[in-house]
């Protein structure tokens, strides 16, 4: 069975409300295509809006992350029934700047996954390994590391309908791109590593996105690799080059 593509935005802390609206008016025409999923990842206050501004279109609504608890005493915090109710239908879960800048570690992620599944919600998974890490030789290890972690009993079939995102730290934001080979050997890895938890048919039903520098120029090499089932979108999901990139073919 032939995997459909999924490809997000991630906006990160960028786009007040009003530049939400206008910026998904701008894409509107241009993220069009029937051979992909189409979300935008999104900031929390921008989550109503967004999801009232594209209804209608082929695109789908993220948050950039939630709570696991359902209600209660969490100042600050967004749970994953908010995120239901409000529209939304994936939710990222372990982005590195999270991990690293907000010290969520793969013992709260896995609570964010579980909830996020128990919601109705699909996660998008983020691992990766730093400059350091890969220079060891330890990617495959870490990452390894990290998805058995955070997918502590997470069902067969609720990983199938998943999906993955391989970010290499290294080239987050920095405008230097693993190159194809490398991204596809770490989604290979990652789809080995699915088969080895659960099994063949888990495997290759789970979506494996690349995250990290993708732009309009090196999508379609990247999503062209057999393992490679899409794209998490930084800084390029903010232009109309998104556009291009959801048209990359
Ligand atoms: P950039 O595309 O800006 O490198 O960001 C990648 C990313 O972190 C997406 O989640």
């Amino acid at each position: 069975m032939e995997r459909r593509k999924i490809i997000a935005g991630n906006w990160k802390m960028n786009m007040t409300p009003r530049q939400a609206v206008a910026l998904c008016a701008e894409l509107k025409d241009l993220v069009k295509t029937q051979e992909a999923d189409v979300v935008y990842c999104v900031p929390a206050v921008d989550i109503v809006p967004v999801v009232e501004a594209v209804k209608g279109t082929n695109v789908e609504v993220g948050a950039e992350n939630m709570y696991f608890e359902s209600k209660g005493a969490y100042t600050g915090e967004i749970s994953a029934e908010m995120l239901v109710d409000a529209g939304v239908k994936y939710v990222i879960i372990g982005h590195s700047e999270r991990r690293d800048y907000f010290k969520e570690d793969d013992a709260l992620l896995n609570k964010k996954v579980k909830k996020a599944f128990e919601a109705g919600l699909t996660p998008i998974l983020c691992c990766g390994e730093t400059l350091e890490q890969r220079e060891t030789g330890v990617t495959m290890d870490w990452i390894r590391l990290q998805i058995k972690s955070d997918l502590v009993g997470i069902t067969a079939q609720q990983v199938s309908s998943m999906v993955i995102a391989y970010e290499p730290i290294w080239a987050i934001g920095t405008g230097k791109t693993a190159t194809t080979e490398q991204a596809q050997e770490v989604c290979k890895g990652i789809r080995d590593c699915i088969a080895e938890m659960y099994d063949n048919a888990t495997a290759e039903a789970v979506r494996i996105q690349y995250g990290g520098s993708v732009n309009a120029g090196n999508a379609a090499d990247l999503f062209a690799q057999p393992d490679i089932d899409g794209g998490l979108v930084g800084g390029a999901s903010l232009k109309a080059d998104f556009g291009k990139i959801v048209n990359y073919k």
